[in-house]
């Protein structure tokens, strides 16, 4: 892979995309979801891999991996948004290090009440929420422009 690196990093039930809820989530799988992802990561110059788990512990551990590495992410924490103190602690040591972009594919302001709170927004660079797919294209445009030459930062 060339390109400055960045990682997506996809949280619970989005492994499961084109079949779950498609009336919310669309009908794209996650498969062809980060094979869109690596493909406009390739025209923007940056090298994307992108992952999903199901786990918190391991969401958080790439996250520590991303500090470490000073990786930009693109994070969709999924359910894990709306309560995860764990998960904004370790978004939290990115600050200033590498730019996070937070996305989702529905508008959760636009949902039930208990979406309405992200615990990772406040120490995100930003959120984009509610363009299904291109909410991530939407974010690795984001990436590239923070981290390319003489950027306005992270
Ligand atoms: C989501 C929104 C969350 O509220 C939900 O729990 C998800 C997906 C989205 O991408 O729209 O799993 O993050």
């Amino acid at each position: 892979m060339n390109g400055r690196r960045v990682l997506v990093l996809d949280g619970p039930n989005l492994g499961r995309l084109g079949v779950r809820e498609p009336d919310v989530y669309g009908s794209t799988t996650h498969a062809e979801l980060a094979e869109r992802c690596t493909a406009v990561g390739a025209e923007l110059g940056l090298a994307v891999e992108v992952r999903q788990t199901d786990d918190e512990a391991e969401l958080v551990r790439w996250l520590h991996e991303a500090v470490d590495t000073a990786t930009p992410v693109v994070l969709n924490p999924a359910a894990f948004t709306h309560y995860s103190y764990a998960l904004r602690d370790a978004c939290a040591q990115l600050r200033g290090v590498a730019p996070l972009v937070e996305v989702h594919l529905s508008n959760p302001a636009a949902r039930e009440a208990f979406r309405h709170t992200s615990v990772v927004a406040g120490v995100a660079t930003g959120t984009v929420a509610g363009f299904g797919v291109e909410s991530y294209v939407l974010a690795l445009r984001a990436v590239a422009t923070l981290t390319a030459p003489s950027s306005p930062g992270t």
